[in-house]
């Protein structure tokens, strides 16, 4: 397998989680045993994926290094970038362009938690010979989400949010992208919100027959909002 390299992103506000995230960021927030970003930590880790580039705001910068440190605890070796402001999933993923030294890299967001373990999914995306892949997951609130739309069974782009979701299928917060995703980003302008938006990355790839579309087994959630962060407690701790 081609030597990968991991990006976990864990800035952003957190505003979704207040008061909780008044003084802590969200992804130190307990799930299960363990703070957040241990989870999309240890998905990336367990896939022998040992260099690991972690992004967050400056607010909670020194936190999250005293709370991940070197790496040792997890086998693996961080380095760390800070995002200015959360200017977007996109903008977050645009900092890891030195990190990624021209090669491949597989992002997972740091307030995404599942328990399927992600190695299956790089060898499916290395056989796929594709620069870009995403997994779907079927929810029952896909409006929360960047949502998959297709056409006579392909996929055709990801809606942001949409208030009327063409389909029940959520994008989940685990990409895998060849290093030319720099370029699309560089490219990107700010959307409605004021954010550089991964869906549009995702889009871009779509349209340029770039993207491999896979499945996520398991359970999986965000824990970005009161309700899913409380879901995700209750699944880290199923048998
Ligand atoms: O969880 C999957 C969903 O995540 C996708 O389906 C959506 O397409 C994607 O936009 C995202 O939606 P959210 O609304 O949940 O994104 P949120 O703003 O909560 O950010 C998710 C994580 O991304 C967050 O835990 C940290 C990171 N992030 C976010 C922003 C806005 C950054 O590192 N920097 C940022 O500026």
């Amino acid at each position: 397998m081609r030597a990968t390299r991991g990006v976990v992103l864990a800035g952003g506000s957190g505003s979704r989680l207040h008061p909780l995230t008044k003084t802590t960021n969200k992804h130190l927030l307990p799930v299960g045993d363990v703070p957040m970003v241990y989870h999309p930590v240890r998905r990336l880790v367990e896939a022998s994926i040992l260099d690991v580039l972690v992004v967050t705001g400056v607010h909670h910068v020194g936190a999250i290094v005293n709370q991940l440190g070197s790496g040792e605890e997890f086998g693996c070796r961080f380095t760390y970038r800070v995002q200015e402001r959360a200017g977007g999933i996109a903008e977050a993923l645009g900092l890891a362009e030195d990190f990624a030294r021209g090669g491949p890299i597989a992002v997972v967001l740091g307030d995404n938690v599942f328990d399927a373990p992600l190695r299956p999914h790089l060898e499916d995306w290395e056989r796929s010979g594709k620069r870009a892949m995403i997994l779907l997951k079927e929810v029952p609130d896909p409006e929360r989400f960047g949502v998959a739309r297709f056409e006579n069974g392909q996929i055709v782009e990801v809606v942001e949010k949409p208030a009327q979701p063409p389909s029940p299928h959520a994008v989940t917060g685990i990409y895998f992208y060849e290093s030319d995703v720099f370029g699309i980003v560089g490219g990107l302008r700010p959307s409605a919100r004021g954010e550089l938006e991964i869906s549009e990355v995702n889009t871009a790839y779509i349209r340029a027959g770039a993207m491999h579309v896979g499945q996520l087994p398991g359970w999986w959630t965000d824990a970005g909002t009161h309700e899913s962060y409380r879901r995700a407690n209750l699944l880290v701790k199923q048998p």
